[in-house]
């Protein structure tokens, strides 16, 4: 059987459940994007706010959000009913088919992502043109919420002027102010270089904080859908986020957002996540919040003393954060 086909059959077998996937040609080239959806979500409802969940370095969204199908640990099926989750898989993670360069880059993750942020707000009726949306951000577009490296991609989508989105968390960012990301177009792994059972618990840095039944969960479901490492290159167009000298993306986004991360994170510590709050600017006078979850490393949304407090976070957020005018003139300061 074709390397293509064996995690597609898994993973629809034993971690897609309940999931519709839908096929989203991007608008960078049409390479096809895999998008999925609860089943139970179909047709999308009016009275629902949807939300894209974006991965991070290495494991798909698959096993990352959709854990153990309609257990607490499975994310998407445990977010309120007025919510309607989708999640994404970069190009090569889960069932996103590698480009042909077999390569996958921040900026093609943008315009990926775009694409399907662009994809859901149609989907759900909304109109960024709108007079309404014009006024305040219509609860029918779509939130996006990025993980790890994937909340990185997610601030480069804010700061592109994407009419598409409505609020924006950012998710144990590993965003680093003093990290500056080699000029390089050489892919981080050779081809066919194999995910392991030990980088798959790589993430669970606390003794005793998360299932060993989660853990070993986890470990099967990532290494099922994604056995190959995905070939990251470029990393240094993160060097263009603000407030880089090099930086490409506006600093008078407006777009509300709310930081979460765990107090013991090793990726993504307290002191880079004061500067990214910092560095994000006042946002027009517009919401924006910094959470830190105590006793929690870089899968809050996975461990047992933090899983539920991250979703309160999360929620609230989403259903109460406040809305900011798009039209309000942004400084920066730090
Ligand atoms: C941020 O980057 C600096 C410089 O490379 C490094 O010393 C530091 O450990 C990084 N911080 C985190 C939390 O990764």
């Amino acid at each position: 059987m074709s390397q293509t086909l064996l995690p597609l059959l898994f993973a629809s077998l034993f971690v897609a459940e309940g999931l519709e996937t839908h096929t989203v040609p991007s608008l960078l080239d049409s390479h096809p994007i895999t998008v999925y959806s609860l089943s139970s979500n179909s047709p999308p409802s009016d009275s629902q706010s949807p939300l894209l969940l974006l991965h991070g370095r290495t494991w798909s969204s698959l096993s990352v959000y959709h854990l153990n199908p309609n257990t607490p640990t499975d994310l998407i099926t445990s977010l309120p009913s007025t919510c309607a989750p989708y999640m994404m898989d970069f190009r090569g993670f889960g069932l996103t088919p590698s480009d042909s360069s077999d390569t996958v880059s921040p900026s093609k993750c943008v315009e990926d992502c775009k694409t399907v942020l662009k994809w859901i707000a149609e989907r759900h009726g909304a109109n960024p043109n709108t007079a309404e949306a014009a006024n305040y951000r219509d609860q029918r577009l779509p939130s996006l919420i990025g993980w790890s490296q994937g909340a990185l991609i997610a601030q480069m989508v804010s700061q592109s002027n994407c009419e598409y989105l409505n609020k924006l968390v950012l998710f144990g960012s590993i965003y680093n102010r003093t990290l500056t990301y080699p000029t390089s177009s050489t892919p981080l792994h050779p081809p066919n270089t194999l995910n392991t059972k030990s980088s798959s618990l790589e993430d669970f840095t606390i003794e005793g904080s998360v299932l060993p039944s989660t853990a070993s969960a986890f470990s099967v479901a990532a290494l099922t859908v994604d056995p190959i490492k995905s070939r990251w290159t470029n990393l240094h167009e993160f060097n263009t986020l603000p407030p880089s000298p090099l930086s490409t993306y506006r600093i008078t986004d407006t777009t509300p957002v709310l930081l979460i991360t765990g107090s013991h994170d090793p990726y993504s510590s307290p002191q880079t996540q004061i500067e990214l709050f910092q560095d994000l600017g006042d946002r027009g006078g517009g919401d924006k919040s910094l959470v830190v979850i105590a006793g929690s490393d870089h899968a809050s949304h996975l461990l047992e003393g933090s899983r539920e407090r991250w979703k309160k976070a999360v929620n609230g957020f989403l259903e109460f954060g406040e809305s900011c005018s798009l039209n309000s003139g942004d400084t920066y300061t730090i």
